[in-house]
């Protein structure tokens, strides 16, 4: 069966590239955002005039919150119905693209109920009524290039990915500008998110020639400008180096997909509310020295840094969470140990039957997950 490679029809990258939003083609777009870190930032007035500018008449829903809620994606598909746009504008962090993504699927199906759309794959053609552009202001997600929306049931405390490449955006737009403003602990988490991304990518069973080289070149990106953007957040090429590291690892994972690490961190997430890049953070040293038992690719990447191997690229990561003040293990993150232990086996349970762990390079047992997870919480090196 031929492969394929998806990506958005035209990536717009650099500083300053928020202006080549006038290049979207369109009659009515309305602008779906965060709280107020764009607002405040003068980033909804920038794209309103530009897009005004050249006859374009614009909407804007906003206050979409972290982790967004079926509750606010069923309200912004009223608005889109009222509002009628040709193109969406997701603008902020992952939060309100993810949003914006479910929001456009409702408004293309409105018969459609939330079950249907997180039948992976599942949902018919889009673009009938609007095309999609992304413009992300956290790096991280690389949510502007892929396939996927997470979207939280708040009442069931589960988070549900939306994966099918129907929701790829049209365009995205990835202007380090936009994260001057991110705070030092989500640029820690979101850079370190985009480096699992590559390290899952590079290893996964659906790896190939067109992913693994834009993994590869993220991951010498985000070494060298991760610490950099978190000491110096006005440092705009950090900030620029990782939002297009960011996107990279976005166009390698949509297409190669992910492991264990998302796997499980989806886990610390959903029951410990531990933020997404963290719970990677905590986790990824050890998955690589465990996927190093099945996998020699880690050699290759380890060769990039003059290393030789699988460990000491492993010790090469732990070295880089520490210097962006990401803790050594979940224990010393705060997860009190009655609960943890509480916990151990339902979140076992649950990681085994994640999507994510498909396309890891080695099969885990049960057992092997939990013992992964008891080391990540101790702060132990696994070899098994
Ligand atoms: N779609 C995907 O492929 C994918 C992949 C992984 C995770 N996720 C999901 O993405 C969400 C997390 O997204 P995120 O990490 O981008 O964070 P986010 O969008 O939730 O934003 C985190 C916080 O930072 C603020 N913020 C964002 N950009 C800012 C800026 N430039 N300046 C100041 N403040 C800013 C937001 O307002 C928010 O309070 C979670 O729901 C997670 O499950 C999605
Ligand atoms: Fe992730």
């Amino acid at each position: 069966m031929a492969e394929k490679f998806h990506v958005p029809r035209i990536t717009f990258h650099g500083l300053g590239s928020f202006e080549n939003l006038k290049e979207v083609p369109g009659k009515k777009a309305i602008i779906v955002t965060g709280k107020s870190a764009m607002q405040k930032a003068g980033y909804i007035d920038k794209a309103k005039k530009i897009l005004e500018d050249k006859g374009m008449a614009t909407a804007v829903f906003e206050g979409v919150e972290a982790d967004p809620s079926i509750e606010t994606v069923m309200k912004g598909v009223e608005v889109f119905n009222k509002e009628k746009p040709d193109v969406i504008i997701g603008l902020g962090g992952c939060s309100a693209i993810d949003a914006a993504k479910a929001m456009w699927i409702f408004y293309e199906y409105p018969d459609y109920t939330f079950e249907d759309i997180i039948v992976p794959f599942g949902i018919k053609p889009l673009r009938n009524k609007a095309i999609f552009v992304a413009i992300p202001s956290t790096s991280g997600t690389g949510t502007e290039v892929t396939c996927a929306s997470v979207i939280t049931d708040r009442a069931n405390g589960t988070k549900h990915p939306i994966v099918t490449y129907e929701i790829t955006p049209d365009y995205a737009i990835v202007d380090g500008e936009l994260c001057k403003t991110m705070p030092d602990n989500v640029t820690a988490d979101t850079g370190i998110d985009a480096l699992c991304h590559d390290c899952e990518a590079f290893v996964s069973t659906m790896s190939d020639y067109y992913t693994d080289p834009v993994a590869l070149k993220s991951i010498d990106m985000i070494f060298e400008y991760l610490p950099k953007a978190y000491k110096d957040g006005n440092d705009l090429e950090a900030r620029q180096v990782m939002h297009d590291a960011s996107c990279l690892a976005g166009m390698a994972f949509t297409n190669a997909l992910l492991g264990i690490v998302h796997a499980m961190a989806h886990q610390l997430g959903g029951m410990f509310g531990i933020p997404h890049g963290r719970a990677n953070a905590l986790l990824l040293p050890n998955a690589i020295r465990f996927n190093s038992k099945s996998t020699d690719k880690y050699n290759i990447i380890a060769r990039h840094f003059g290393l030789t191997t699988a460990e000491e690229f492993a010790a090469k990561v732990e070295g880089l969470r520490k210097s962006v003040g990401v803790e050594d293990s979940i224990k010393e993150y705060g997860i009190n140990e009655a609960l943890w232990l509480e916990k151990l086996d339902a979140i076992t349970e649950h990681a085994s039957k994640d999507a994510c762990i498909g396309c890891n390079p080695r099969t885990a047992s049960l057992d092997e997950i939990k013992n992964l997870f008891q080391a990540c919480y101790k702060g132990e090196k696994v070899n098994f």
